[in-house]
């Protein structure tokens, strides 16, 4: 199954491609965790994009498509996977189509108020990336991984200003994305506002 997460900052592509990637036994492939991985291991891509996602904007196109095509060349990608945040452009969308063939696009949908709710409530490891949220997913102790017993970190890029320009970028940017995807009746809509079980749930209903 070759799919593709779309939605706006916060809506849960990550917290449901994690369960995701285990019901269709393919990888989940997030080209956020892959930025912010090289950015925690200061690589020469991680220098160059911190500043990038630290304010909320898109890293270059030309950039991002050279990573994702890499990831895909990858052995555990043949027989499927979950891009989670790519492509986020119309130029990606059709590096894409020359990359890999999709079987279906599911577009979370979620209104602002609840998006900016989930991200400034939210909480992540910074060696791990496991996620979390204060009210809605809370570690078991207060500000502490649950398995690795490292302090919870805020994101950069989920304090105010940068929620409203990632909000603006995604309105311009990544959008337009849903007509494109609509057009080749590949979409899928899914209500992302109830818990992540029931999005699952109608996820995998939706996909058969
Ligand atoms: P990226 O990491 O992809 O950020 P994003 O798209 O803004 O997505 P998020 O990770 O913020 O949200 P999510 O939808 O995964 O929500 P989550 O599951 O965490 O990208 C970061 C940056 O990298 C970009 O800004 C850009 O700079 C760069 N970048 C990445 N891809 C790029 C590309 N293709 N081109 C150019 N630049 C790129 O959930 C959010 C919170 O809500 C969590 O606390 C979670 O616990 C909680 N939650 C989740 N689901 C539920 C639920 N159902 N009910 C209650 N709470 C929930």
């Amino acid at each position: 199954m070759r799919l593709v997460f779309l939605g706006p900052p916060g809506a849960g592509k990550g917290t449901i491609a994690a369960k995701a990637k285990e019901v269709f036994s393919i990888p989940h492939i997030s080209t956020g965790d892959l930025f912010r991985e090289n950015i925690r291991k200061e690589t020469e891509l991680g220098l160059r994009v911190k500043s990038i996602l630290a304010s909320g904007d898109l890293v270059p196109d030309e950039v991002t498509i050279a990573m994702v095509d890499q990831r895909l060349r990858e052995d555990d990608a043949i027989k499927g996977f979950i891009l989670d945040g790519f492509p986020r452009t119309i130029a990606q969308a059709d590096a894409l189509a020359d990359m890999s063939g999709l079987d279906r696009v599911v577009n979370f949908v979620l209104d602002k108020e609840a998006i900016v709710r989930r991200l400034s409530g939210r909480r992540v490891c910074k060696s791990t990336g496991r996620t979390y949220h204060i009210l809605y997913n809370p570690p078991k102790v207060d500000g502490i991984d649950d398995e690795t017993g490292e302090p919870l970190i805020q994101r950069d890029d989920d304090k105010e200003e940068a929620i409203r320009n990632r909000l603006d970028v995604y309105e311009a940017s990544t959008a337009p994305l849903i007509a494109y995807y609509r057009e080749k009746g590949l979409l899928v809509d899914i209500d992302a506002s109830p818990s992540p079980d029931e999005v699952l749930k109608a996820l995998v209903e939706a996909l058969g």
